[in-house]
């Protein structure tokens, strides 16, 4: 009997996304599924049920019949109390029941010992390794480009000034100046969308081997002394110490001081976001500035920052926002399904369900397994009783 995927509507508020398209509905049926997807699944990503039907789905009102029938559940962001089931997603999965979905295991400790005590096999989606065969899964890349562009776009709606240089009758009008922290996913594709916008664009990032892409965007890299390099394992920043960053903050000071827009994006896994415009920054800024923090959820890179929120200090407007992606429904999804499909290709082949737990991409986003938390900081910080 072919295996049975299915496509909850998601409950967390704010959250637009959808785990499944036409598109990839019409995949999984192509490898042998069953796909039902909740009714309304689609709504707020403008995907109608009718299209998912179209294109070969189910359309289920029993969400909670599902919810505990489904081999495999596909889902955007963790399982949670669902007010509309009066239940609890993870405790209504059954035994062996396959979840692909973001966890944040750190974040939702309770939900990770759920998921094991019912044995269920979690693809956690962040914990995909960021290899080049997996580039296709990587949800953290396709969703922070999302926030990268739409950060630039927010920006440049508020600013009090145009981005591009004018000459009109008027007179010429210079092009906005922008300042972007970090040059990750989310910051290179902000340098490219303020570029395209025909903003002057300067970058600051720990990691030296970004220069060479943020110029290849037109941006301008603000040099640090790099007696100190912030390059990390797996392409990633590390932490650097509290004297180094203290030396970035007074390089990228006189920068930040002459910009209309701020865009930071700086994070290093597993630890705080480093506080790169403290408060006092801002209160020199210009009146009318403009600062999009991506990295709010992770405590802010600007010492101001509201996570979630917009906020006016000193005159300069603080963008805290950090569903960004969720605010751009239709494509997020889009891109969101496809990652989502690209793993399910590992496992589900012919209408069945095989883990293979030597392929190091199932490997790595295998958080929990059997009955047991797979994935070690997970397992340790639940030891401890604590967070990762
Ligand atoms: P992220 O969101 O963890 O970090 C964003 C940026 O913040 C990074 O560029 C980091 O160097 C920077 N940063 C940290 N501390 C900073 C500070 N004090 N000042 C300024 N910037 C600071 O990382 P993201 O964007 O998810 O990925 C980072 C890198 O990982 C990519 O640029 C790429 O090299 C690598 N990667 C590789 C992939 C693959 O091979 N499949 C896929 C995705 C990313």
């Amino acid at each position: 009997m072919a295996a049975k995927v299915f496509v909850p509507r998601e409950c967390a508020p704010g959250e637009t996304r959808v785990a499944a398209t036409p598109e990839t509905v019409k995949r999984y049926i192509k490898a042998g599924f069953e796909v039902a997807v909740e009714a309304g699944a689609g709504e707020s990503a403008h995907i109608s049920d009718t299209a998912f039907k179209d294109a070969g789905a189910e359309i289920a009102s029993d969400a909670k019949g599902l919810w505990s029938s489904a081999d495999v559940v596909l889902k955007v962001g963790p399982p949670q109390q669902n007010a509309k089931l009066a239940a609890d997603e993870a405790s209504l999965l059954k035994e062996g029941a396959v979840l692909v979905c973001h966890v944040w295991p750190h974040k939702n400790l309770e939900a990770v010992i759920k998921l094991r005590d019912r044995k269920v096999s979690v693809l956690a989606l962040e914990l995909v390794p960021r290899i080049t065969r997996a580039q296709s899964m990587d949800t953290l890349s396709s969703q922070a480009n999302i926030a990268g562009y739409k950060a630039v776009v927010l920006a440049a709606a508020k600013l009090d000034k145009y981005f591009p240089l004018l000459m009109t009758a008027a007179g010429t009008i210079q092009p906005a100046r922008v300042v972007i922290m970090g040059a990750g996913v989310a910051g290179l594709q902000a340098v490219a969308t303020a570029r395209r916008l025909g903003a002057v664009v300067e970058v600051s990032d720990i990691r030296p081997e970004v220069k060479e892409q943020v110029e290849s965007l037109g941006g301008k890299f603000i040099d640090l002394p790099m007696d100190e390099s912030g390059s990390g394992e797996g392409g990633y920043a590390k932490e650097v110490t509290p004297e180094f960053l203290e030396k970035q903050r007074a390089i990228v000071r006189e920068r930040v001081l002459a910009a209309d827009v701020v865009i930071t994006t700086a994070q290093v896994p597993g630890r705080p976001a480093p506080r790169l415009v403290p408060a006092d920054m801002v209160k020199d800024m210009r009146d009318g500035a403009v600062i999009v923090d991506l990295a709010a959820d992770s405590g802010g890179n600007c010492e101001l920052t509201q996570n979630g929120k917009e906020v006016t200090e000193h005159g300069v407007l603080i963008i805290g926002y950090s569903d960004l992606p969720a605010q751009t429904s239709a494509d997020a999804s889009m891109l969101f399904a496809r990652n989502v499909q690209a793993l399910t290709a590992l496992f589900g082949k012919e209408g069945a369900v095989e883990l293979d737990l030597e392929d190091e991409v199932i490997d790595g986003a295998l958080l929990t397994h059997g009955g047991e938390v797979r994935h070690k900081p997970t397992a340790e910080a639940l030891q401890g009783g604590g967070s990762t």
